[in-house]
This record gives C-alpha cells, structure tokens and sequence, in this order.
C-alpha cells in the first residue's frame, strides 16, 4: 500500500508569531480528525523548524519537512542550510526542486540530482517536484518535460533508493493561480510518471512510490483529486496556511 501523504508548503510566509499559531492549531486538528494512516508533513521556513519539532511532540503521523537544503555537506556557503543541520532538528522530507526554486533559483536537474542524493545520504525522504509551464502544455510537450525532469534528477539512483523518494507533480500554471488540474489531467500525468520509473526499474518498485499532486489543491477538490486512482496526496501552498483548510484536505482521502 502506497503511504497516503498530505503535506503544507508555507514558503515564505508566517513570522515567529504567527507560525506557531499555525503550526498549534494544525496539529491539534490533525491529532484529533485525520485518520492515523494518512501522513502530514509540515513544511514551514527554516527558522520554524525547532519550534515546530517541539509542538508535533509524540504524533506519529505529523512529520517535519524543509523547503530546500543545500547540496554540499558544509562549508562557506552563506546563507545556505545542510541536510545535516536539519536531520539534526528532526526534520525527514525534504522539498527539493520546487518550480519556485528552478525558476528563480536557476536549479536545474544535475544539481537537483545532488541535492536528492544528499537528502537520502542523511536519512531523509525528498519530495522531489517536477512540472510543466502553460506555454509546454499548451505546445503538448508536458510528457517530454516531466520526462526530462524525472530521468534526470531521480534515474541516477538506485532501485533501493529511489523507493524513498515521493514524487509531487506540480504542473506550474495551477500553482497559486486557483486553476487547478483537472482530475483527468492529474491522472493522465500520474500514471506516466509511474509508467516511466516501471520502465526504468520495474512494476512493484513504481507501484511502491506515492506521487502527489500539487497546485491550488483546496478543500473543495482534494478528494476528487485524492480518489485518482495514481495521485497519493498533495502537495498543498496557499490552502496550507489555513488550519481548517489543510486539515480539511488531510481528511480527503
Ligand atoms: P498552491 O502551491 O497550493 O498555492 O498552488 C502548491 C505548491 O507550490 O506546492
């Protein structure tokens, strides 16, 4: 059975105040309404992190995640942060390849492909993102794009290793904009993925990795997105800055 996920992005928003608020308030909704077999993993910026280790406390379905890590193991790199340092604060996923971070941040897949085997040296789980724009849809060359984006960052591994890793498509035009993908569209782009990695190593392994779908998920269209049959969760921005929203969603599958 693929692990059912539901996993809040806050990017760059709360501050120390209003994060633990967030944080306080999803955890407490979560330990009392979402069923124990769905994993939540809470995703806020790096200066949260301890803060909200602390309040998750001893649930066993809330999890702790970072937006982004850095792919070097140490060194003189301002302003950047190692998977050490947040293995060592207790977190376990790790974002990597958000479109935010290839788009602004110019990461592409051969450091990408650093940065997830980085995250598995330390232990932890990538939630490696992959995701076409509008215009690569619109000239229907969104296959080739996740392709290139999955071959690239992910293939290198082994088939161990890439059984560790979550995969969340992110198609770029539903990100933040309220257009979400159809269910069809989610579906049709799951199963692809899957397709490829039963290609590249085989049926059980594909079948084992759970790929979430991420852009405008809301309350409102989780479970129809849940219930597809290749989509295991989402991977949720602006709704997972709401309590009742995310929580919400957690309960969608
Ligand atoms: P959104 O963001 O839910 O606000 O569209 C999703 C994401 O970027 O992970």
């Amino acid at each position: 059975m693929r692990k059912k996920i539901a996993a809040g992005n806050w990017k760059m928003n709360t501050n120390l105040t209003t994060g633990q608020q967030l944080a306080s308030e999803v955890i407490n909704m979560v330990n009392s309404e979402v069923n124990s077999d769905v994993q939540v993993i809470l995703i806020p910026p790096y200066f949260h992190i301890t803060g909200v280790k602390k309040l998750i406390g001893p649930a066993k379905n809330i999890f702790l995640g970072a937006q982004n890590v850095h792919h070097e193991d140490s060194g003189a790199y301002t302003g950047e942060i190692s998977a050490e340092m947040l293995q060592s604060c207790g977190v376990t996923h790790v974002v990597v390849g958000h479109s935010e971070r290839r788009e602004y941040f110019g990461e592409d897949e051969a450091l990408l492909a650093k940065k997830v085997r980085k995250v598995l040296d330390f232990g932890m789980t990538p939630i490696f993102c992959c995701g076409e724009k509008l215009e690569v849809r619109e000239a229907d060359k969104h296959f080739d794009l996740n392709k290139k984006q999955v071959e690239g960052a992910l293939f290198g591994l082994s088939e161990e290793d890439i059984k560790k890793v979550v995969i969340a498509y992110e198609p770029v035009w539903a990100i933040g904009t309220g257009v979400t993908a159809s269910d069809d569209q989610a579906q049709e782009m799951h199963a692809f993925i899957r397709k490829l990695i039963a290609d590249k190593y085989n049926q059980a392994t594909a079948d084992s990795i759970s790929i979430l779908y991420g852009g405008s998920v809301k309350p409102g269209n989780a479970k129809a997105l849940f219930s597809c049959p290749d989509v295991d969760g989402g991977l949720v921005g602006g709704a997972s800055l709401k309590s009742r929203d995310f929580t919400d969603i957690a309960k969608s599958f």
